[in-house]
Order: structure tokens, then sequence, then C-alpha cells
């Protein structure tokens, strides 16, 4: 049996990374009072511990000393943690309080630390890379609600958008949840950091043990940023209230735990509210997994083919922009203007035989410059001849057909080879002509990309060619080579990115 698997293309499902905002870390009883706490959060080794007076901070887990994992044999000395290795202590801003052997503290002794809020039986960190003040985060009213029992869902392969998307996509209740009819009851309301979303549908009733019921069931669905939402749900035709509360948190820019908690409304009769809390407990856990595979599996569509009857998705992307910096949003926008101004290493290795200085130095400059040359291996352009550079950029066979210029642009960040990308910094471009033509680009940093429609203000490489060719290249029926040398296309920009551009999107 063959078995064919494509790469996962972990890098491009979610474009944006982590975004700002107070997201839960742990719950409350997870953090006991005399050791601290190990976290792995936004892509950061934190720790997590009680001062003697009980209050909890979060700090980055690595002692700005030499190092230690304050994780890992850390202890507790009043409101500060004290590292194994020698001896240094921190308040939980991240200060130096002390160091055993010496009376001064040098002023970069400062340890990374996150704005801490314990309440609501969880502890909230606000996880902003600017820096900027956190927004007020009102605790929920406990009265008249059974305490909430609690789950933890740890490493989804997904991002706190994505989960918290569903709030406004009705369209998934049928297919995923079986419920039916589902409809907003009006727009979401905006609010800076707070949205609210009100929704109705029917329920069958075989998830509460009531087969032949269909509940009508009403929501109303409270988000304050990306890291958790508050659902009060209400089956009108049997007057029974429960609350669940969804705390999504990134682990890093594809992974995030989600904690969960479920409450009910206390009747008079303490053995109702206890059936109804176990009842309403087991379908939560049981109705809300069922969106898990969907969430693991699927990318994020800069550009969804939405249809009449779908929920106000764009609605709900356009709030979610402010909790993301420009550059989350638009890596372009960190462009290094030095990427389009590389030079061919020949032409460096020319100027050097050129230089006015001894003899040993030019020789030593020489030499270097031969050194990177074998490093990097790369067939050099002969300068003045673009015709060789996309040769080398497109020539490959296709080992996968695309029928349209469209077709390719969908492949585009499936094709993406991370791998290619360490050091790259740069955004390449497609001007195809003609009937099915198409600009778009692909800006790759950091060892993602991120490809959009349009032109770029300012790419490092734009390839220009009939979209018919280029279909026909990427598909393996006409020769790259021959196209380029014979006019069928041409590079603008950077050679040296153009080079690039095989290995990191290979036909
Ligand atoms: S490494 Fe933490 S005190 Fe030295
Ligand atoms: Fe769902």
């Amino acid at each position: 049996m063959t078995t064919m698997e494509r790469a996962p293309a972990i890098d491009t499902r979610f474009p944006f990374g982590p975004p700002r905002g107070w997201f839960a870390v742990a719950f409350s009883e997870e953090l006991g009072s005399g050791a601290p706490l190990r976290l792995r959060y936004f892509g950061r080794e934190l720790v997590a511990f009680r001062g003697e007076s009980g209050r909890a901070f979060v700090t980055d887990a690595y002692c700005p000393h030499l190092g230690a994992h304050l994780g890992h044999g850390g202890t507790i000395v009043g409101e500060t943690i004290r590292c194994p290795f020698h001896g240094w202590r921190f308040e939980g801003d991240g200060r130096c309080a002390a160091i055993p052997y010496s009376d001064r503290v040098p002023p970069k002794a400062k340890l990374g630390a996150l704005p801490t809020l314990e309440q609501d039986g969880v502890i909230h960190v606000f996880h902003d890379p600017e820096g900027d003040t956190p927004w007020p985060l009102p605790a929920l009213d406990a009265e008249g609600w059974t305490p909430g029992r609690s789950i933890v869902w740890r490493g989804l392969a997904t991002h706190p958008q994505e989960v918290f998307e569903n709030t406004v996509d009705t369209a998934h209740i049928g297919p995923v949840h079986d419920g039916r009819g589902a409809r907003l009851l009006s727009a979401p309301r905006r609010d800076g950091e707070r949205m609210e979303v009100e929704l109705e549908f029917q329920a069958p009733g075989d998830v509460v043990g009531m087969p032949e019921q269909i509940n009508d069931v009403h929501l109303h669905v409270s988000l304050r940023g990306l890291g958790h939402v508050v659902v009060h749900t209400h089956v009108r035709n049997v007057g029974v209230r429960a609350r669940q509360r969804i705390y999504a948190t990134p682990v890093d820019a594809h992974t995030i735990d989600i904690r969960a908690v479920v409450h009910v409304r206390v009747s008079e009769d303490a053995a109702f509210t206890r059936e109804l809390d176990e009842i309403f407990y087991t379908a939560y856990v049981e109705d809300f997994a069922k969106d898990f595979p969907i969430w693991e599996n699927k990318r994020y569509l800069v550009r969804p083919g939405l249809a009449k009857g779908d929920g106000p998705i764009g609605v709900y992307r356009r709030w979610c922009e402010q909790f993301y910096t420009t550059a989350q949003l638009d890596p372009t926008a960190q462009l290094d203007p030095t990427a389009a101004a590389d030079v061919p290493l020949s032409a460096l290795r020319a100027s050097a035989q050129r230089m006015n200085v001894v003899a040993p130095v030019r020789e030593r400059v020489l030499a270097l410059i031969d050194a990177v040359r074998t490093r990097v291996r790369a067939p050099e352009p002969a300068r003045d001849d673009a015709a060789s550079v996309p040769t080398a950029a497109i020539t490959a066979p296709s080992t996968r057909r695309v029928s349209s210029v469209d077709e390719y642009v969908e492949t585009l960040g499936e094709r993406f080879v991370p791998a290619a990308a360490r050091g790259v910094d740069a955004v390449f471009q497609w001007e195809l002509a003609g009937a099915q033509g198409a600009v778009f680009h692909a800006h790759v940093s950091d060892g993602r990309v991120l490809v959009r429609r349009g032109a770029h203000e300012q790419p490092t490489v734009a390839l220009v060619m009939e979209a018919d060719d280029y279909v026909r290249v990427v598909n393996g029926e006409l020769d790259g080579t021959w196209a380029f040398t014979h006019g069928r296309g041409k590079v603008r920009g950077s050679l040296s990115a153009a080079m690039k551009m095989r290995a990191l999107f290979p036909a």
C-alpha cells in the first residue's frame, strides 16, 4: 500500500500569532501555596507563585542571573521567589529584591513579569507584547449560581480567534451541534474590547437525557477580548438557566489550552439543582468537544467564501483586529528595507579586487567572500542577465498541478517550505497578466508566510509573466528556463531574492 501524505502547513494555518489581552493561565486550585507552578504560554516559559499573603504572581521562568529555571527548585520567601541556583530573590513584579552575597542589585537584574489578576477562581494574566495598560476585568456575579464545575483541555491545535469565531457562526450549529434554526437575534454589539451576541436555536433533548424533547435555547454570549467568553444559556421551554465560561489561552502561535467552567442557576430544590448541574456539565463537555476536530484541522482563510445566511464573520474579524499589533496583522509593515539591496557575491568579489588596501588585507577579504560563496553553494546569477534568475526560481517540474492562477494562490501557503525560510525576510510578488491574470504577494518572515492578493508597495522581487504561461510552468508543461530566456517573463527587484523563490515555493 502506498500512502501519500502532504506536509502539514502548520505555519500558515493561522497567521497572526497570540493576540493581546487577559488570558487564564491556571485555575486557582492549580496553584498551591508552597511551590511555584511551571507554565508555558505565549511561547514563553513562565512560573506562577503565591506570596505568603496568598497573592498570585506570574513571571518569566528563567532567572536573569545565570538562567536557572525558577520552577525547578525555586522557593517562596515572603512575597518573593528565590532562585535555586544562587539564591537571588525576585518580587512578583520581577524586580530583584536581594542578592545574598552582594549589597548592590545590578539594574538589569529583572525578571519579566505579567500583570496578574486572580478572580472567579481563575488566575488571569495580561499578555501584550507592547506593554499597554490592561483593560478592566470585572468579577463575575456569583450570587444565585452553583460554584461551577471545571475542565481543562490541553494542547489543542488551534487559536483563540478561531474558537470564538464560532459564537457568530450560526451556520455551524446545525452540522456540528445538531441544533436547528440557529439565528442571531441582533447584530453583534461591539464596545472596545467587548462584544455581545444573542442567538437562539432549537436543540434536540437527547444530550440532556430528554430524547423526545426539542428545547428552545437562547444564548447570550459575552466576549472580553479573545481570552474568554461567558455564555448565559436559557432553555426557555423548561425555564432552566446555565452559565458557561470558556477560557482559551495560547500556548504558542499554533496551540491553545482551553479551560471551562459550567454553572447552573440555583433553584429552591437542592436535589434538582444538583441533578441539573450534572446534566448540564456532561452535556456541555460532550457538545463543546464536537468543535475540536474542526478547529484542529481547519485553516484560517483570509478571504472566506461566505454565503447569505452565514453569521457576521466579517464583523467579528474586524473587531478582533484590535487585539493584534500592526506587524501581526500585516508583517509586511516590518519589511527590512535592505532586503531588496542584496548584492551578488560575484559583484562583491569584483569590488574587493579593486580595493585600495595592502595586498594581505585584500587577500583576506577575498578569502572570506570565497568562503561564503562555498557555503551558500547557490549558483550566482550573471549580472545584467535577469533571464538566468527566474529560471532558477521556477523551472522545477510540477508535482502538484493547478488548473488556474486562483488555485495556485490558494495552494501557495501549502507549497511554502518553512525550512528554506530561515533568515529570509522579503516580499515575493507575482504579477501575472492576461484573462486569468492576478497580482499577489507572499511575505516571508521568521519562517512564516502570509499570502495576500493584490500588489505590495515595495516587493523585494516581482516575477512578471503571462498567467497562462505561469500555470503551464507550474504544471511542468512549459520549461521555465526557455520561457525566461525567450522574453516570456522577467524579474524585477532583488535577484538574490528571486533565487530563493524556488526553494521557498516549489511547484
Ligand atoms: S541563576 Fe538564579 S540566582 Fe543565579
Ligand atoms: Fe460550536
